[in-house]
């Protein structure tokens, strides 16, 4: 590599807070020199960028549970990296590592805020997707917050993106009725395929209550809810006694300004559900746990996912913007570094 002082590194930054779905002008190109990594830092080249909801949260000016992104500043978000420099016992040039590299060719990264991707001879961008962060919050949310119990009925939303596909497939493995609600006709092909009992497309039903009372006749014990606002509403109505409800997502309040909120929290205090939020930086702990089983379920078939790769970080608005509207089926990546060689994992 050339020295650090010559190369620059193509980055992503916020122009302009959005209001709404993120568009092409809110973020801009720009060059970054490469900064030189200091005592227990790495220099990495960033591979392939995740583009995960949460991120739209940082947008906004308002307190989340994360800092908001600063103007002028890269866009943050989660990357496989393969480490060019190290100034850590921990790492070797060449290791392959997860974490917030954010939307840019290269990041200067302390050694502690990285883990081994460690997913092969799975394609590295499963350490994103399936076997990574969105993985990890299926499993701990559905496993420990849903509890759930062979033979009663699991209902997840958002059951074709890459948590909510996760959730329903490991509540076929613990032999429950899975039942998922996406919203469109692809999508639900897509849910069916992967073994779900049944799934709903909301865009063409006018009563989502009465079609989940259809798809679901003993009613609800667990609701992995990833979007919040009305169909929350249409499965209060079918819970069961000391049902769970994992508080996941959001996101039909993330880029909207009329906050969805339950109108009616009778049925919950009825069935006595319980409320149980999952953040997953509050389980990172569990991650080598997870990867242990989730690996294996992926190379025996049980588990199966799809991802959508576009192909250069210039592309990166335009497919966040498709995440977040959900028009991309599974897990969404831009592939930033033109090709990627596995090799230096395998290799040492
Ligand atoms: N708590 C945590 O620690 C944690 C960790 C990871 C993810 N999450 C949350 O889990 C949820 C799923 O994440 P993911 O990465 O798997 O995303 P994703 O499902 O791949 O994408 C989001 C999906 O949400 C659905 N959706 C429903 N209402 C929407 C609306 N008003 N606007 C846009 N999309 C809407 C869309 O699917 P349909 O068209 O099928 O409705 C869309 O494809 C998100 O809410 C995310 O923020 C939480």
């Amino acid at each position: 590599m050339d020295s650090l002082a010559q190369r620059t590194s193509k980055s992503v930054v916020l122009h302009e807070r959005p209001a709404g779905i993120p568009q092409s002008e809110h973020f801009r190109l720009v060059d970054r020199s490469l900064t030189e990594p200091g005592k227990g830092e790495l220099l990495c080249q960033n591979l392939y960028l995740s583009l995960d909801p949460f991120i739209r949260a940082r947008l906004n000016a308002g307190p989340s549970y994360a800092d908001p992104v600063k103007i002028g500043s890269v866009v943050p978000g989660l990357t496989a990296s393969r480490v060019i420099l190290s100034n850590s016992d921990q790492y070797r040039p060449g290791d392959i590592v997860v974490g917030m590299g954010g939307w840019q060719e290269y990041v200067t990264i302390t050694a502690t805020e990285v883990r081994k991707a460690g997913v092969d001879p799975l394609p590295l961008t499963t350490a994103l997707g399936v076997l990574g962060m969105p993985g990890l919050t299926a499993y701990v949310g559905l496993l420990d917050m849903g509890c759930p119990e062979p033979g009663t009925t699991v209902v997840v939303s958002a059951a074709a993106g890459s948590v909510g596909s996760v959730v329903g497939q490991i509540a076929k493995m613990r032999r429950c009725r899975a039942v998922g609600i996406v919203g469109s006709a692809e999508k639900r092909q897509f849910v069916l395929d992967l073994g779900f009992d049944a799934c709903i497309d909301y865009s063409k039903t006018d009563n989502l209550a009465d079609d989940l009372q259809v798809c679901c006749p003993d009613g609800i014990d667990v609701y992995f809810d990833n979007v919040g606002g009305d169909t929350f509403g249409a499965v209060a109505t079918l819970l069961n006694l000391r049902s769970r409800i994992v508080l996941c997502g959001m996101i039909s309040n993330l880029n909207s300004d009329r906050i969805q909120n339950i109108q009616d929290l009778r049925p919950l205090f009825v069935k006595r559900t319980q409320l149980r939020p999952i953040l997953v930086s509050d389980h990172f702990h569990r991650y080598d746990e997870f990867l242990g089983s989730a690996k294996a379920w992926v190379q025996e078939g049980h588990l199966r996912y799809r991802e959508n790769i576009v192909r250069g970080l210039e592309q990166s608005a335009s497919a966040f913007r498709a995440a977040l509207t959900g028009h991309a089926i599974g897990k969404q990546i831009v592939e930033i570094a033109a090709s990627f060689n596995r090799s230096p994992e395998r290799l040492r």
